[in-house]
């Protein structure tokens, strides 16, 4: 058995991943989570919890060196913070105590980066995103990303991925959630008035890829990772409105009205100590018209054949949501 660590192991990919390990049955699968973690996902007796001392290098290193990982899955981490500084200290200061208590000789890397890294594509002919091309992120979290993702090229010297998946969404998830209820309560949002660009990935297909990472020779590459295919804004609005089985009333904001209402969002939010799902970086996100990305050398590389399109994914999404009575 192969022994695997996954940190960020109570987050929706997470725990998928978890599940997913156990299902193949070859892993001894050991779940990074803290104390305040909520294991309603983690409920099969056969997985084993720890808690790690990411702030602390020298405890880190004693944790890991007791169990000697064959793999680390790396998804702990902020997807949500208040400032660059809380993004900069959990995404990328954990990353490098990681990194510089990881045993290189025993222990291969899967690090879940993200297409923020890179920042949205250029908006004028709306080529794919690659990993040669310049980064520019335009969020402190892709900012953050991207300074954990220097410090594992510079620094690691074992074997590790740097996988950058785009939007992920499938059972469990709470932000796309959003937009299927809204959808569902008969309304179709559009922000700004010119066509998005936009690309997904379905969790099994992310969860099943980045195994496959682990398991391949494939080492020191960085990859995008989503299900290959671009939609437009209005595709996805289109594919949700009919598994919904919904009628909507299109809506159309102007950015600005976007921007003005986050900033807000944001202001309010650091009153009350909370992260709403709309804010500042969530506002460059939406705003940004391309976030199409090239897959090919992932296929090349790992064998990736997505078996999920959007239609089957949101069909399977949208059923769980419905069975869990979240819809
Ligand atoms: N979802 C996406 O669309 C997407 C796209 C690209 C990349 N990613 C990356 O994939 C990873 C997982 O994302 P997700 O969507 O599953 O996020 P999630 O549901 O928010 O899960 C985040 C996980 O990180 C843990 N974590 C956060 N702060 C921590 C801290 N200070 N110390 C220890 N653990 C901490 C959380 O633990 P608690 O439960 O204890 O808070 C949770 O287990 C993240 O690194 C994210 O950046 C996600």
């Amino acid at each position: 058995m192969k022994k695997v660590l996954v940190t960020g192991a109570s987050g929706f990919i997470g725990s998928t991943l978890i599940d997913r390990l156990l299902e193949l049955g070859n892993y001894d699968v050991y779940a990074g989570v803290r104390s305040s973690s909520n294991r309603k996902y983690l409920q099969n007796p056969d997985i084993k919890f720890i808690d790690i001392a990411f702030s602390n290098v020298e405890r880190l290193k004693e944790q890991l060196e007791q169990e000697n990982f064959d793999c680390i899955f790396h998804l702990a981490g902020l997807t949500k913070a208040k400032s660059q500084e809380e993004f900069d200290k959990v995404n990328f200061g954990f990353t490098k105590n990681l990194i510089d208590a990881i045993d290189p000789q025993i222990t291969k890397l899967i690090f879940f980066s993200s297409f923020a890294a890179h920042g949205p594509g250029e908006e004028v002919s709306f080529t794919k995103a690659k990993v040669s091309d310049e980064n520019k992120p335009n969020t402190a979290y892709g900012r953050s990303k991207l300074k954990a993702e220097t410090y594992i090229n510079e620094n690691f010297k074992g074997k590790y991925v740097i996988l950058r998946p785009t939007g992920v969404y499938g059972p469990r998830e709470t932000d796309y959630f959003v937009f299927f209820q809204t959808i569902d309560n008969h309304i179709e949002p559009y922000l700004g008035f010119v066509s998005q660009h936009l690309t997904f990935v379905y969790s099994k297909d992310l969860v099943e890829v980045s195994i496959q990472a682990f398991e391949s020779e494939i080492s020191n590459k960085t990859y995008f990772v989503s299900d290959g295919n671009m939609y437009l804004d209005s595709e996805y609005a289109a594919i949700s409105k009919q598994v919904l089985g919904s009628w909507t009333l299109k809506l159309k904001f102007p950015l600005f009205i976007v921007r003005w209402i986050s900033l807000l969002l944001d202001s309010v939010g650091r009153l009350i100590g909370k992260q709403f799902t709309l804010n500042k970086d969530k506002y460059s996100i939406l705003a940004a018209r391309n976030w199409d990305c090239d897959i090919e050398d992932l296929k090349k590389d790992l064998n990736y054949v997505p078996k999920y399109d959007l239609q089957k994914g949101v069909e399977e999404t949208i059923a769980w949501y419905k069975k869990e009575k979240w819809l």
